[in-house]
């Protein structure tokens, strides 16, 4: 199943995503989340802290496994995901933080740390519902544009159009990390469940590419398309390269 849910704006986007992950939330209180990062989803945490404040939601059973950290960022660095996911969610929320997990990026062995990460989601019984941002050009998670598409947790180097994206967050570019552990497309896959937000028109490409065009790892998101039950939140905007 795809199903495509055209919003107005950024806030209609962030409400309904946030509205499928409480729905998930209420119907398996002991879920798995696989949460994401970047600027889109900031408002879908916004809103499930607020009904989370009004007493409609209960994360205290639930898990949450995030898709990527920077290598080589501590986790008091205000722009480690580590950190993001903390100011965001776990900080105004019930989540028990033993079972709020996020790849450790100051690791001694990344490799090492590919490895326990991938086994650790493994164990859980992987995701219940994976939230998706998308880079633009096509990347999910940290998994870049390549010649195939990378199954595991693995160590990625960023690619520049990434780097360039991601250093208006950074004091300059030679600040951005150069590389990144980041769950593989056949991690995410295993979700059973695939949100995907998208916002903006610089995404519109992106997500035409991704979802009606051919599948192909040079457009890592492409591969969603074989997923059987995938649900894509998006704006008019970033849904301005698709025909109705
Ligand atoms: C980052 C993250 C992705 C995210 C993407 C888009 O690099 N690793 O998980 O989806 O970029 O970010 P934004 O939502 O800020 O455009």
């Amino acid at each position: 199943m795809f199903r495509v849910y055209r919003t107005k704006n950024y806030e209609e986007m962030s409400r309904q995503a946030a509205n499928i992950i409480s729905a998930q939330i209420i119907l398996k209180p002991d879920c798995v989340l696989g949460l994401a990062t970047g600027s889109t989803p900031i408002g879908t945490y916004k809103q499930l802290v607020e009904w989370y404040d009004k007493g409609d939601l209960d994360f205290k059973e639930v898990t949450t496994v995030n898709l990527d950290e920077y290598l080589g960022i501590a986790h008091d660095n205000d722009q480690s995901y580590y950190y993001f996911m903390h100011e965001n969610l776990f900080n105004h929320i019930n989540v028990d933080e033993s079972h709020t997990n996020v790849p450790n990026g100051m690791c001694a062995d990344p490799e090492a740390e590919c490895a326990r990460y991938e086994r650790l989601v493994r164990t859980l019984g992987y995701q219940d519902i994976q939230l998706l941002g998308i880079g633009r050009n096509g990347h999910i998670g940290f998994n870049e544009p390549c010649d195939s598409f990378p199954a595991a947790t693995h160590i990625v180097n960023l690619t520049k159009s990434t780097i360039e994206a991601n250093k208006r967050f950074f004091a300059s570019e030679a600040d951005v990390p150069r590389q990144a552990i980041t769950m593989g497309v056949g991690t995410i896959m295993q979700a059973r469940q695939i949100l995907i937000v998208a916002s903006g028109k610089d995404k519109a490409d992106a997500v035409r590419d991704a979802f009606y065009g051919p599948i192909t790892p040079t457009v890592p998101a492409s591969v969603l398309q074989l997923h059987p039950n995938v649900t894509l939140v998006a704006d008019e905007a970033a849904l301005s390269g698709v025909q109705d």
